[in-house]
């Protein structure tokens, strides 16, 4: 069988560095990659084709491609694009925007679907006090969607030019049969945290970064309240969710915008874990206003029940699996403690 072509954007990033290796595993893809820097050694070996530079100036690269499947990860998190903020969203919306056009434009025109993977976020929430957050329980997708950060913002608008272009486009809805629309799926991932990898810029990075620092035996300090809580992901869990998303049949699929959930802890419960498994680690707790405020606006923890009823979604990992059977023979593996 002929090999199917695939686009991962923001390939350099952590979930883009697991994505790339899991496809590969897998097998039968051509796996093109862009992202602003060069391939990492990790995956150098594993793209057939690297774009490297701002994706809004290399869009051209692709427009002769006859991608199967697109996996649009290229976003300025939300830490960093709560500082640069309008650059935020040339890249988090009109990179966005310039990929569903190009997608939308061949699926009319080849009349074959091409399939849009777009990770969302909890950021996509924001819930007005911390009052709010402590009652409200499991979020549902549609509930607290007023985001409180540009990247929020940016997720959330993606997600409706996401079912704009899938679903309305053209209004090609009203005559066409079938109509020949992109195929756009995304999910609301929480906190992701990887064994091998570190995140920048993002909010939730406390989780991980205490526990690669508790690993390395550094001292850590943390930048949200030890009480705060959200939900988090391991890695595999999140690159599971992406391929099983990515093989649903359309006709499981109710809607286009899905939550996730594994396990929902606070900055406490990490530090806890960390110095259990590392006893000389030092975690303190040094809130930063701004970032707090962001993790603040964000649900404890939100409900995944639909993604689990239409295409099967169960995470491997809750918190003791994440910790007893990923995180910390991996780390000790990595850092030989
Ligand atoms: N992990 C992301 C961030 O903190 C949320 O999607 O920005």
């Amino acid at each position: 069988m002929a090999e199917q072509q695939v686009l991962v954007t923001g390939a350099c990033g952590e979930i883009g560095q697991a994505l790339v290796q899991e496809l590969s595993k897998r097998g039968g893809y051509r796996i093109v990659t862009s992202d602003y820097m060069p391939l990492p050694d990790s995956i150098k070996a594993l793209s057939a084709e690297h774009v490297q530079g701002d994706l809004l100036y290399k869009i051209k690269n692709f427009y002769d491609c006859d991608f199967d499947f697109i996996f649009h990860l290229a976003a300025s998190l939300s830490s960093k694009a709560e500082v640069a903020t309008e650059d935020a969203h040339r890249i988090n919306v009109e990179g966005t925007m310039q990929l569903l056009m190009l997608a939308a434009y061949r699926s009319e025109k080849y009349k074959k679907s091409v399939k849009f993977l777009f990770p969302s976020s909890i950021a996509a929430y924001g819930m007005p006090d911390l009052d709010s957050k402590r009652k409200a329980g499991l979020v549902k997708e549609e509930e607290w969607d007023n985001p409180h950060t540009m990247y929020g913002c940016n997720k959330l608008y993606c997600e409706k030019l996401g079912m704009y272009y899938s679903k309305f486009y053209g209004q090609k809805h009203l005559d066409e049969q079938p109509p020949h629309m992109l195929d756009f799926r995304a999910v609301r991932f929480p906190g992701l945290i990887s064994a091998y990898t570190l995140p920048s810029g993002g909010t939730s990075d406390y989780g991980p970064e205490m526990l690669h620092a508790a690993a390395q035996g550094k001292d850590y300090a943390c930048f949200v309240r030890a009480d705060t809580k959200i939900s988090f992901m391991a890695m595999p869990d999140a690159i599971k969710s992406l391929l099983m998303l990515m093989d649903a049949p359309r006709g499981k699929l109710s809607r286009t915008v899905y939550n996730l959930a594994a396990f929902a802890i606070t900055a406490e419960d990490f530090r806890q874990r960390a110095l259990k498994a590392f006893p000389n680690a030092k975690v303190t707790f040094q809130p930063n206003p701004r970032r707090q405020g962001i993790v603040d606006s964000w649900p404890e923890d939100v409900d995944d029940s639909r993604a689990r009823a239409d295409w099967g979604w169960m995470p491997d990992y809750d918190v003791d699996k994440f910790f007893d059977e990923y995180f910390l023979p991996e780390i000790r593996k990595r850092y030989g403690k």
